[in-house]
């Protein structure tokens, strides 16, 4: 991520109202990647009260979430002293116009620094990024969370039971470690929920973790 390349990709970068650049961050709709619903179906589906003085009428919660932010950046901004100028706005909104959403979809992070972000997936439900690239068959249905001991090898805490641990359940609605897989069965052509790459063999996985590392 540090070559020219990169930075002078198109498809890799857009640019803000000022004109700045700013990264291309795709959300991959869940029937693609295939990782647990629950999380982006209770963003959208979910449906809060809203008492009647915040003046939002979408009582959907990710949309209510969107204007209440709003809302509450605007009143901090009206009462600024001294007054803030509409471009003192823009600048501060980031150039960019509030766009949070409840599709049902995942972002592709960056994935600079993510060996120091264990447990993987939006809900952590993969200890390692070694059990993310391996076979899904084998990732572990319940692990360990508490641990500070790092595994350099796998990329990831040591998930053995430890005394006041949290046990993580992957069969609790919304903890599901599924989707993100690596399989024999991958096909370019025909699209099978969640399998979003070919097996990859143990040398692969260690040349990517690896690489990994180096982000
Ligand atoms: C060898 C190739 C790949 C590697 C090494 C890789 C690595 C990773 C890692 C480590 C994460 C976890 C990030 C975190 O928990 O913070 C992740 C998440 C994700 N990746 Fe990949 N990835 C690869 C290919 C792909 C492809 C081809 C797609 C698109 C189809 C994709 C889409 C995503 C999405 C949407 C997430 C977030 C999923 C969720 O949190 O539920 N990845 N990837």
């Amino acid at each position: 991520m540090t070559s020219e390349a990169f930075y002078n990709n198109e498809k890799w970068w857009t640019k803000n109202q000022a004109g700045e650049a700013i990264l291309k961050v795709e959300n991959i709709p869940i029937s693609h990647i295939g990782t647990d619903p629950a999380q982006a179906e209770d963003m959208a589906n979910r449906k809060v009260a809203l008492p009647s003085n915040l003046g939002i009428t979408d009582n959907r919660f990710g949309f209510a979430l969107k204007y209440l932010v709003e809302n509450t950046v605007n009143l901090i901004y009206s009462e600024h002293n001294p007054p803030l100028s509409d471009a003192d706005r823009k600048r501060m909104d980031g150039n960019m116009p509030n766009e949070i959403q409840a599709e049902l979809a995942y972002k592709v992070r960056p994935l600079n620094g993510v060996w120091a972000t264990p447990p993987y997936l939006h809900n952590g439900s993969v200890p390692t990024i070694d059990d993310l690239l391996g076979d899904p068959e084998k990732r572990p249905t319940k692990f360990y969370l508490g641990s500070r001991e790092y595994d350099p090898v796998k990329l990831g805490y040591k998930a053995d039971p430890i005394t006041n641990g949290f046990e993580f359940d992957t069969s609790i609605r919304g903890n599901s470690n599924r989707g993100h897989e690596f399989r024999k069965d991958f096909s370019k052509e025909k699209e099978i929920k969640g399998v979003i790459g070919p097996e990859l063999s143990a040398d692969d996985r260690k040349a990517l973790i690896e690489y990994l590392k180096t982000l």
